[in-house]
């Protein structure tokens, strides 16, 4: 690591904003009041508001209404972004400028996209056209990649091949969403320092059925870790190879939120964290959708870890109870770590009613395309956190060799993680569905841009060549990439 990042990585310490969450308590929403945007040009969430006040019928049998009023969304989520929408076309813009985050330890430079961080939500419908201008307000060349989105490789927003926005100068992304789920987006250039200093944000893609719950909640996780220095204590995002100690969640420190008692919540996370895992566990789990949308029914893992860049999409039953959402500590070094679970937010019901039934998401797709016994393409993963040199088949980014497949063809692929250290595996442009892992088969349809490669273990997955470009394949675990693990697979027209 050179000099120039250590001094990246310092300036770094706790970039994430906390807009929003000093000012307006997340678990008293002011009923009927627009949420304060922190002053972002960018618009704020519609929260107007019907009847809020909840008080009066505190005791009642029956749901009441969300505090927050009749919007879908609950206001702690991070603000909707301000479209204009003409037919199917949705408009809007982001800028990333310099940004100095109120956080929980301080005041700390930083970036934002809209002067918030996380960035504006972006939500659209498949089959809408979005058109996104990006300004550069930054002193250094920025993009935007939409992760997980199946954009046309010159939407990309990767450097391979490619100019990044200069400072003071505009682009337009525009492409067609065509899958629903939950993605995000952040820069890919210098990935690692500028996704930690603040830029990222939710692009939310609509299903057409509609979700059998009341409310949707958003969140996004990033973390912090503790340094302790011989006088002072200093949170920094993490580099690899430690225990994250402590997550925010929108860029507050374990938030209350408030639900009506009898209500169901779809929950769409994402964990921004540059090298962080989460281990999550909650009431009753549920999970409904994964990096690439609905399942088609429903997974109850005994715990949900979600690796750097992954998503998912988890059902709450708010009853008259209050609950946490659980994180156990977890390491890059081989799982569960030391220490009990810790609470990253508490749902506190308002009035009082049962647990409301589970919501009906479908039935289950099981059909899980069988392993061959033929490997096309092998990456095989090393590194050492002692070298802090991380590499895939041998070969640092970006001197990698480019494997090219024809249109319309699939490849097998082999992941071998030969490192101490999991990594989460991440393809751009297309989705994979994963064959084995260990060589056993998942017991559903799996189907993924982001998962982890346990340490030692042998991933193996088929991608078919329908979107041509030269995409990066990496670790999202932004050191680790930037450090070498990432190459590329070229998706011949
Ligand atoms: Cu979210 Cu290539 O990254
Ligand atoms: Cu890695």
């Amino acid at each position: 690591m050179n000099p120039m990042r250590t001094g990246i990585i310092l300036l770094a310490c706790i970039a994430v904003g906390l807009v929003g969450c000093t000012e307006d308590s997340p678990s008293q929403p002011a009923p009927g009041s627009e949420r304060e945007g922190g002053g972002t040009p960018d618009g704020n969430m519609d929260t107007e508001s019907g009847d809020g006040d909840v008080s009066d019928r505190q005791g009642d049998a029956g749901p009441v209404a969300p505090p927050w009023g009749d919007g879908l969304v609950h206001p702690f989520s991070p603000q909707e972004a301000l479209v204009e929408r003409t037919g199917n076309v949705i408009e809007l813009a982001l800028v990333a400028s310099q940004k100095v985050h109120n956080t929980p330890y301080g005041d700390v430079p930083g970036y934002a996209y809209n002067d918030v961080t996380p960035g504006p939500t972006i939500r659209g419908r498949v089959g809408d056209e979005l058109r996104v201008t990006l300004t550069n307000d930054l002193l250094t060349p920025t993009t935007i990649h939409w992760h997980g989105a199946h954009v046309p490789w010159d939407m990309d927003g990767v450097v391979w091949k490619m100019d990044p926005v200069s400072p003071g100068e505009t682009f337009l992304y525009t492409f067609p969403l065509t899958q629903a789920g939950t993605f995000w987006y952040h820069p890919h250039f210098d990935t690692d320092s500028q996704v930690d200093l603040g830029l990222y944000g939710m692009l939310v893609v609509e299903e057409e059925e509609t979700a059998p719950v009341d409310h949707e909640l958003l969140l996004v996780f990033d973390s912090f870790e503790e340094v302790k220095h011989q006088e002072t204590t200093e949170h920094t995002h993490v580099h690899g190879g430690t225990i994250v100690t402590t997550w925010l969640v929108n860029g507050a420190l374990a938030p209350e939120v408030n639900f009506p008692a009898g209500s169901r919540v779809r929950v769409r996370m994402v964990n921004s964290s540059n090298g962080g895992y989460l281990d999550l566990r909650w009431p009753g789990m549920r999970m409904v959708a994964g990096d690439q949308g609905r399942f088609g029914g429903v997974r109850t893992p005994d715990s949900l870890v979600l690796v750097p860049g992954e998503r998912a999409e988890v059902e709450w039953r708010v009853g008259s109870e209050e609950f946490n959402l659980l994180n156990q500590p977890h390491t890059l070094m081989g799982g569960e770590a030391y220490g009990e679970p810790y609470s990253m937010l508490t749902v506190v019901p308002v009035g009082d009613a049962p647990l409301p039934e589970w919501g009906d998401w479908g039935s289950t797709n099981t059909e899980v395309t069988p392993d061959p016994d033929y490997t096309d393409i092998h990456y095989v993963f090393t590194g050492s956190p002692r070298t802090g040199q991380w590499l895939i088949n041998g070969e640092e980014y970006p001197d990698v060799t480019v494997e090219e497949v024809p249109a319309g063809e699939s490849r097998m692929i082999e992941i071998r993680n030969l490192s101490p250290s999991h990594h989460p595996f991440h393809m751009h442009g297309v989705s994979f569905e994963v064959l084995s892992v260990n060589g056993v088969a998942p017991e559903e349809k799996r189907i993924e841009d982001t998962m982890n490669v346990g340490i030692y273990e042998v991933v193996r997955i088929k991608v078919t060549n329908n979107n041509p470009g030269e995409w990066m394949v990496h670790c999202h675990i932004l050191g680790h990439a930037h450090n070498g693990m990432m190459t590329v697979i070229h998706f011949l027209p």
